[in-house]
C-alpha cells in the first residue's frame, strides 16, 4: 500500500516541478531578454544622444541669444563701445582682417555668420564648439577653443556692431 501510493506522488510532484522549473526559465530569459535592449541602449547612449541633436540647424547657434534686431544703419556709437571690447578681449586671438591669428580673422564673419549666431559664439564659446556644426567646424580647423571671456548680452551686442561696421567699411 504505501509503496503503491508513493510512488504516482513523487512522479506528481517531479512533473509540477520540472513545469514550474520550465515556466520560471521562459519567464526569466523574457524579462532577461528586455533587462539586455535597455542596457545595449543606454550602452551605445543613443538614448541620450537623440533628444541633444539638433533637430535642425536654424544657423542662430546655441547660446542665450534667440533673436538680434540689427538697423540697416550701423549705431557708431555701440560701434566704438564693441571697438573697446575687441581691443581688450578679442584681438590677442582675432585680426580685423581676414587673417588667421590664433582664431579666425573678422573680415566677413556678419556676411557668412547670422548675429545670433555671432553672439552665442562670443558668450557660450565652449557649447558651440562641442554641438553647433559650424563652429564645430571651426575647432577642428584653428586646433585651439575660443576662450570664455565672460562677455554679457550688452557687451556682445556693442561687439556685434563692431564687427558689423567693420565689415560694412572693408
Ligand atoms: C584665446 C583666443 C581667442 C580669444 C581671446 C577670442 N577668440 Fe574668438 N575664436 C577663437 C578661435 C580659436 C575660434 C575658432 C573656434 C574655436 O576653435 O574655438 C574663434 C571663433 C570666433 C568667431 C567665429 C568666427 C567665424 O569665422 O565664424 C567669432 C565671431 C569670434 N571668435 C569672436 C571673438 C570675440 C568678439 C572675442 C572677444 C570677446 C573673441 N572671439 C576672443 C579664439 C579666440
Amino acid at each position: 500500500m504505501k509503496i503503491k501510493n508513493q510512488k504516482p506522488t513523487t512522479m506528481k510532484s517531479l512533473k509540477s516541478a520540472a513545469l514550474l522549473f520550465l515556466a520560471a526559465m521562459v519567464f526569466y530569459s523574457c524579462s532577461s531578454d528586455n533587462t539586455s535592449t535597455t542596457e545595449t541602449t543606454e550602452e551605445t547612449g543613443l538614448a541620450h544622444q537623440a533628444p541633444e541633436a539638433p533637430v535642425e540647424d536654424d544657423g542662430k547657434g546655441i547660446g542665450p541669444i534667440t533673436s538680434v534686431e540689427v538697423g540697416d544703419n550701423i549705431d557708431e556709437a555701440l560701434a566704438a563701445e564693441g571697438k573697446a571690447i575687441f581691443e581688450g578681449k578679442c584681438s590677442a586671438c582675432h585680426q580685423l582682417s581676414d587673417q588667421k591669428v590664433v582664431g579666425p580673422g573678422m573680415a566677413g564673419v556678419t556676411e557668412k555668420r547670422k548675429p545670433e549666431w555671432i553672439m552665442n559664439m562670443i558668450i557660450n564659446p565652449e557649447e558651440m564648439t562641442k554641438k553647433d556644426p559650424e563652429a564645430k567646424k571651426l575647432l577642428a580647423e584653428h586646433l585651439t577653443q575660443m576662450t570664455n571671456q565672460n562677455i554679457n548680452e550688452k557687451d556682445a551686442r556693442a561687439l556685434l556692431e563692431f564687427l558689423r561696421q567693420n565689415d560694412k567699411n572693408s
